[in-house]
């Protein structure tokens, strides 16, 4: 297959220029301007519209195996690719979890064949599989998850020796939920005590409080710091937070911070309105913390944009307090939700694709992808600027059928998404079959 895009407004490494981009083989053959097409080559007129490079998303919940009633790897994966995001990197917190190298080989074997962007998958530690993670093949994950605070699924790792051990020995980057469960429970307790389990939502952020997102963080790179591990910190969802990480560039930190679409789009007003529909953990807290991370993104504290894609059905969030899940839907609108911030005129559109596809491309070794460069593979977007669309139910790909955003207009969208050089998305529906890869990792 040969494809020649032209007239597009390409933007990489830092740089945003006019250009056209050949495809061969599913691979950027060039990158240059005034590009003619050859023979039998099929023409995209891009006509001023952005060219990116494809989204890599390094937190997402695609909830296979076992979950599949919420979401799977074929209808996720296809929520991803209409939204710009060409590769994912899924959560262990699965039924059953990804303790060892087994699990881990039968998530690629699931994923083969009906993902539409490229996979990878983490391995989870546990308080009881050490022996799994000092010997994971660190080719065969992109890193080791460690819930340092109990969420969705039961793997919480809270034995200090255990702990010690996982950042002592981890043969790859160790990714973290950081949230401190004792602080949540006894905080939850009171509000139980109050309100019985009908907790108005917008308590969320104070059972999940910012005092217990600190104290694990705190922890966690106290721990990377006595070992030397590489650490990468999710979901970073408070200001105060943000003082313990370093301004500058990605490459060369140790200790790296990651916030999620969802904490620089909503805020606590919103819980009046979304009720559940928000409710995550860590939790989305005020208004000053989603100026303070927007800022923190403009001046290179928070080093990777994500997801935290976390579908749960409509019925489960319709539930109490204590009994609706944690977790929303996010990869279908996460670029354009991205984007606004380039509108605002809060940073630039290099920016987003630094955070959002050369840095997790960076940090986890990606082999040939995250960036637009020659030989590489040519997972890409095509976004137009100044083409609004209000986000409707009908829709949502991903399979809960539902959507934060809903009744929300964005002010780009994505027209067209390529993995490996074909195809996926023509920014209405999903062309051909799904031609996601197993992601390497070159170390
Ligand atoms: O809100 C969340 N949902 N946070 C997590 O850590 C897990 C996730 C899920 O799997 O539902």
């Amino acid at each position: 297959m040969q494809r020649l895009i032209v007239n597009a407004r390409l933007v990489n490494e830092g740089r945003e220029f006019e250009g056209d981009l050949r495809i061969r083989d599913g691979r950027i053959e060039a990158i240059g301007s005034g590009l003619s097409a050859r023979e039998g080559e099929t023409v995209t007129d891009a006509a001023g519209a952005w060219l990116l490079p494809g989204m890599i998303d390094d937190q997402v919940h695609f909830r296979e195996p076992g979950l599949t009633a919420k979401g799977d790897i074929a209808s996720e994966s296809a929520a991803a690719v209409a939204g710009g995001l060409t590769s994912f990197m899924d959560m262990p917190n699965t039924r059953p979890p990804t303790l060892d190298a087994q699990a881990l080989a039968d998530k690629y074997a699931m994923a083969a064949g009906r993902a539409w962007g490229n996979y990878g998958f983490y391995l989870g530690a546990s308080n009881d599989n050490l022996d799994a993670v000092r010997t994971l093949d660190p080719k065969t994950a992109p890193g080791i998850k460690v819930f340092m605070g109990a969420s969705t699924g039961n793997m919480l790792v809270d034995d200090p020796e255990v702990l010690d051990g996982i950042f002592r020995e981890a043969p790859t980057p160790i990714i973290t939920h950081c949230e401190d469960t004792p602080t949540i429970d006894a905080l939850q307790a009171e509000y139980v005590a109050r309100y019985g389990e009908d907790i108005p939502p917008e308590c969320h952020p104070d059972i999940r409080s910012r005092e217990a997102c600190l104290k694990s963080t705190e922890l966690a790179i106290a721990l990377a710091r006595r070992h030397g591990t590489r650490l990468h910190v999710l979901h970073i969802s408070t200001a105060d937070e943000l003082r313990l990480f370093e301004a500058g560039p990605i490459e060369g930190k140790r200790i790296t911070a990651e916030t999620c679409v969802h904490f620089l789009h909503f805020a606590r007003p919103d819980y009046a309105r979304l009720g559940h529909q928000i409710k995550c953990n860590p939790a989305i807290k005020d208004e000053a913390d989603r100026e303070a991370l927007i800022r923190a993104v403009a001046e290179d504290v928070i080093d990777v944009l994500a997801t935290d894609h976390a579908p749960h059905t409509w019925d489960e969030k319709q539930n109490p307090y204590t009994r609706a899940p944690s977790g929303l839907p996010l990869v279908q609108y996460a670029l354009v939700s991205a984007l606004e911030h380039v509108h605002a005129g809060r940073f630039d559109v290099a920016r987003v694709v630094h955070k959002f596809a050369h840095a997790p491309a960076l940090l986890f070794d990606v082999a040939e992808r995250g960036f637009l460069r020659e030989g590489y593979w040519a997972d890409l977007v095509l976004v137009r600027q100044d083409d609004p669309f209000t986000v409707r139910r009908e829709d949502v790909l991903s399979k809960c059928g539902w959507s934060p955003f809903e009744g929300t207009t964005f002010r780009s969208r994505v027209a067209a998404t390529f993995v490996n050089g074909e195809l996926a998305w023509d920014g209405s529906g999903l062309v051909g079959a799904p031609r996601g890869q197993r992601l390497t990792f070159a170390r």
